[in-house]
């Protein structure tokens, strides 16, 4: 079917029962279907939202056009967790139905307020010769779920950006609210990230400014940006798009990027003796990360797998994209760590160790695992994921422990996709040293984290899943151990 503009934003209610639950058991069908991970009941996800601890649960919300592959009308969905590992889904929690987001309830995030949690999104709206007009807009989620939005916008499109003004990710420092929102500039097009501050969440919302980083240029539009302390330090995570690539080197489309200060001065939206610009991840499509820092002191962070602009083979089957796995953010000397949260391990089933000159490590191990691996120094070969029993089709890992290059290859793989930006992606490692993977596989979902999560390289795969083999292509001095994962 082709999407035409007006079916992309036909009124939810315009649809019958029956229709989104032929959708619904159409994804959950699909050999491609995620188990462990947060994924659409139907339709098409996006960015994460309103990622907080609320009433003694973690909530994550997501971007939803739920009925078909395409970025359609867009409301929240709403899913809450115990552990941070397995959700539960609480289905429609801001539907699109007020003027400010007639064509979409973008992406937000959200705060504990009092007793309830206040929810600041972008609404929005179109005018009707199709003039795009953002709105920032609030709602409180009380404590048994109910959504009550705010009659007025909180921020309106201000003079100084164009329409493309989105994403509010707000916080609170000794009793002030603060917001950042991405935004592109009215007079040079440009992208930023600009910082308001209320005493009041509900307003007046002020204007603080630009966000000051020493970076020249973030290309044509910033979009998904967070301010998060990790460990200490102010650490700026967002989305530039169009970004030069003399700016920073990226393959993907559009980078999720990381910027880490010494400290950040909300008075004046500065970011003190900024780092170097880093990769999110090295993989091939995270994006649009949503991270905050929770009651307990850490910083977490979620993910879109899924990049704006791209195509997906789980398009013919109506629904796309997933999140990605929880993980908690650590820094060390300026470098960013991301680890699984502590519960993945609750996922854990049957198990088996390797230990020594390995080559196969088992041919049924499917697509549902886990994978802990040390490889030694002076190692040189492939690591075949979801392969098949003689090693000609799968997901490779390349790895030479001795010059220190890790390689993520996806041409092996039955369907390769956004192949005009490239089969792999490629880290260095430090040479002569061990490296050590966990790789998690969630059916067209693989998870990397490298050297205790120094690097992660997230990707989606698709190919078929009879290919069940873990294996390396020749002997591989190694250690480690294969779990089955069992469902969330
Ligand atoms: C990023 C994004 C956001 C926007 C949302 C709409 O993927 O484009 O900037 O709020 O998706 O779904």
């Amino acid at each position: 079917m082709e999407w035409t503009r007006e079916k992309r934003y036909r009124p939810y209610e315009q649809y019958s029962a029956l229709e989104l639950l032929e959708l619904q058991a159409q994804a959950n069908n699909s050999a491609y279907q995620l188990r462990y991970h947060i994924r659409p009941t139907s339709g098409l996800l996006n960015d994460p939202n309103g990622f907080s601890y609320f009433n003694g649960e973690w909530n994550v919300f997501y971007q939803s056009f739920p009925f078909g592959a395409t970025h359609g009308l867009k409301s929240w969905m709403r899913t809450v967790s115990k552990d941070l590992v397995h959700w539960e889904n609480r289905g429609l929690a801001i539907a699109p139905d007020t003027k400010f987001e007639s064509h979409g309830a973008y992406s937000g995030s959200a705060h504990v307020v009092g007793d309830q949690l206040f929810l600041m999104y972008t609404g929005n709206h179109r005018t009707s010769d199709w003039t795009r007009v953002p709105y920032q807009v609030g709602a409180w989620l009380t404590q048994n779920g109910e959504v009550k939005k705010l009659s007025h916008p909180l921020i309106e499109q201000p003079t100084f950006a164009s329409e493309h003004f989105r994403d509010p990710q707000l916080f609170e420092v000794d009793g002030k609210f603060y917001a950042v929102i991405g935004m592109q500039s009215q007079n040079n097009k440009r992208g930023e990230m600009v910082l308001y501050q209320a005493n009041q969440v509900t307003g007046p919302w002020r204007f603080v400014g630009p966000i000051k980083t020493g970076i020249k240029d973030f290309g044509y539009m910033v979009e998904c940006p967070n301010l998060v302390m990790v460990d200490g330090a102010p650490t700026l995570i967002f989305c530039p798009q169009g970004l030069s690539k003399n700016e920073f080197a990226y393959q993907n489309i559009y980078p999720n990027l990381v910027l880490q200060g010494e400290s950040f001065d909300l008075a004046t939206a500065t970011l003190r003796r900024p780092g170097k610009l880093q990769n999110l991840d090295a993989g091939f499509d995270v994006y649009a990360s949503q991270t905050f820092n929770a009651p307990d002191g850490l910083a977490y962070l979620i993910s879109w797998v899924g990049l704006p602009d791209l195509t997906y083979p789980t398009d013919r089957e109506n629904w796309a994209n997933c999140l990605s796995q929880v993980k908690v953010l650590h820094q060390k000397d300026g470098q960013l760590y991301q680890s699984p949260v502590p519960a993945m391990k609750s996922l854990r089933g049957r198990s088996q160790v390797i230990d020594g000159q390995v080559t196969m490590v088992d041919d049924q191990a499917g697509q549902q695992i886990e994978f802990e691996v040390t490889i030694e120094p002076n190692q040189k070969g492939t690591l075949w994921l979801a392969a098949d029993q003689i090693l000609k089709r799968g997901l490779q890992v390349k790895f030479d422990t001795q010059n220190g290059k890790l390689i993520l290859d996806r041409s092996k793989t039955d369907e390769p996709t956004a192949v005009e930006y490239g089969h792999t992606r490629e880290i260095d490692l430090p040479a002569n040293q061990a490296v050590k993977l966990r790789i998690f596989l969630d059916h067209s979902l693989a998870e990397i984290f490298v050297n205790d999560g120094a690097q992660v390289m997230t990707g989606r795969y698709f190919t078929r899943q009879s290919d069940q083999t873990v294996a390396f292509d020749r002997p591989t001095q190694v250690h480690g151990s294969l779990w089955q994962l069992n469902k969330m």
